[in-house]
Formats: C-alpha cells, structure tokens, sequence
C-alpha cells in the first residue's frame, strides 16, 4: 500500500474539464474561430497562460501584448467562475467520496495537487474544503504540469516520500509530472490517451484499496 495518495482535482475529483472548455470557446468564438470538443484535450491540466497559448495557436492568432493576453485570460476566468459558481456537491465524480473514505479509514493521507487557481473555491462548492490534509493548488507553484513541482511540493507537505506516494490523473500532462516526481500514477479516463500511467481506471466506482498496492 502506498502512504499517501495525490488527487488532482478538475477531471479527476469533479468534471470540470467541460466547463473549462465551455469558457475557452465562448473566449474562442468571440475571437472569430471555433474550438473543437476534441482540442479540450490539449488544456487538461495545463495552466492558465499556457492554455491560452494553445488556444491563440488553434485559432492561428498572435498576440504581442502581454497585458492583453492577461486580459483574455482574465476574461476566460470570469466565464468559468460563472459556471462553477453554480455547482453542488451533486458533481463530485461518481465513487470518488467512498473511495476517499476508504483511503482516510487505513490511514492513507489524502492531498490535492492541482495547478487551477480556482481549487479552493471549487471544493468549497462541492463541500470538500477540509477533507484534505494537502492541498497544493497554482498559488504555491510556479511551473505547471508536466513539471513535477506540484507533485513534489504535495509530497513535502504530507511528509511521504515520491516513492510512497500515488498520483490519480485524466491529463497525459499530469501523467508525466508524477512519473517524473517519481511517484506511482493512476490514470483516470481511457487507457489509449493515458498509457504512460501504471494504472488506468474508467471511474472510481466499485474500487477498492488494491488499486493503490502496488
Ligand atoms: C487544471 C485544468 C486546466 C486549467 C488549469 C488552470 O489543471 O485541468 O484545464 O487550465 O487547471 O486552472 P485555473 O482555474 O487556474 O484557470
Ligand atoms: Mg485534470
């Protein structure tokens, strides 16, 4: 059994991936260009400004202007908070509170390492805010994933080596960061996209603690 487990948190705990890509679009559209539910892939767990990045690459737009691409992210956040803003406890992933519950009753340590600036908020929304003993979210890195930081600073925090520890990931970015940070990774999501992960799961439903022996 590993000693501590490392959730990241849109995808994996909450299905907040739809509505990042539902703000990038409305950002996209109002930019002129459309934004394909299959390049929703590219965003998972990359940060804000890189996102963006990927985004004004898919609409073959160039900005020089650091403040206004500031602008355009700000403005991408606001879309977005309008949307979590409105979420219950109702969109916690299906299985993931039982899972939980199991990791806390053997004394597995649970965390939270997620590059999103909005991670508190959302698991306040959600009702998770003190279920967690880590949360490391994008105010305390300062590289995003597939750098490992996130990961390692968790692990620091916990106080359990890389090598005790168990990343859950649905991005191929987040994939990379924990076998970079030498930890042991659980896919979440399809086992084509996310090959690199020891471990690949559809959902939390039905799993018990094998899934993190290893
Ligand atoms: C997560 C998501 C990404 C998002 C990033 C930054 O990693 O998977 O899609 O771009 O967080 O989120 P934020 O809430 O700070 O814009
Ligand atoms: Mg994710």
């Amino acid at each position: 059994l590993v000693k501590a487990c490392i959730f990241d948190l849109d995808g994996v705990i909450v299905n907040t991936a739809r509505y990042h890509y539902l703000a990038w679009k409305r950002l996209a559209n109002e930019l002129g260009f459309e934004l394909l539910e299959k390049d929703n892939e590219l965003l998972k767990g990359v940060g804000r400004m890189e996102a963006l990045e990927i985004i004004l690459k898919i609409g073959n737009i160039q900005i020089y202007d650091p403040k206004f691409k500031e602008q355009l992210a700000e403005k991408k956040n606001m879309y977005y908070l309008e949307y979590i803003n409105q979420m219950t406890k109702e969109e916690i992933l299906p299985g993931v509170l039982k899972f939980l519950q199991l990791l806390i009753d053997h004394n597995i340590k649970i965390a939270i390492g997620s590059v999103s600036k909005n991670t508190r908020t959302i698991l306040k929304k959600v009702g998770l805010e003190s279920y967690f003993d880590v949360v490391v979210d994008g105010y305390k890195i300062s590289k995003a994933k597939p750098d490992p930081e996130v990961f390692l600073k968790a692990s620091l925090e916990l106080n359990v080596p890389p090598n005790e520890c168990c990343v859950f990931e649905d991005a191929i970015v987040g994939v990379i960061a924990a076998k970079s940070a030498g930890m042991k990774c659980v896919g979440v999501g399809d086992p084509r996209i996310l090959k690199d992960a020891d471990k690949v799961i559809q959902s939390f439903e039905n799993q018990g603690l094998e899934l993190v022996m290893f």
